[in-house]
């Protein structure tokens, strides 16, 4: 298993804006990226905090995934990344093991960075996302 650290926490937001200021007054965030990505359906902020990174997702409409997400669940944590090396490698390793994937293969995510999406199913109902920064 190469997973070198959490990269970031994904949290589901419905207005972007009020959620940046929110997280750089009560934990001096920086922002650090905000992209909209209509295919996707999301308009993202990647927050540092020390060390740390935050990603905010708000969704473009009601039906798109995050959309979906808040009208179950409501606003808050929506995934964990892990940060690897090599993301098909680790898609690989879990499909081995017989682990519920979304993503079949790596594809682009936010922010430029190479992704793929592990199902809630295979975590105790965790949205899992392996990011690589290559
Ligand atoms: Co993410």
């Amino acid at each position: 298993v190469a997973v070198k650290s959490v990269h970031h926490v994904g949290i589901a937001v419905d207005d972007l804006d009020a959620s940046v200021l929110v997280y750089e007054e009560l934990f001096g965030a920086r922002l650090e990226h905000r992209e909209r990505v209509e295919e996707q359906g999301v308009e993202a902020a990647s927050l540092r905090i020390g060390e740390s990174r935050i990603e905010l997702v708000s969704p473009l409409g009601p039906d798109t995934p995050v959309g979906r997400f808040l009208a179950k669940r409501g606003p808050g944590m929506h995934h964990v990344a892990f940060e690897v090396a090599d993301v098909a490698a680790e898609l690989a390793r879990l499909r081995a093991d017989g682990a519920q994937l979304i993503d079949e293969s790596p594809r682009r995510g936010l922010f430029g960075l190479q992704v793929a999406f592990v199902h809630p199913e295979a975590t105790g109902g965790v949205l899992a996302e392996f990011v690589s920064d290559d």
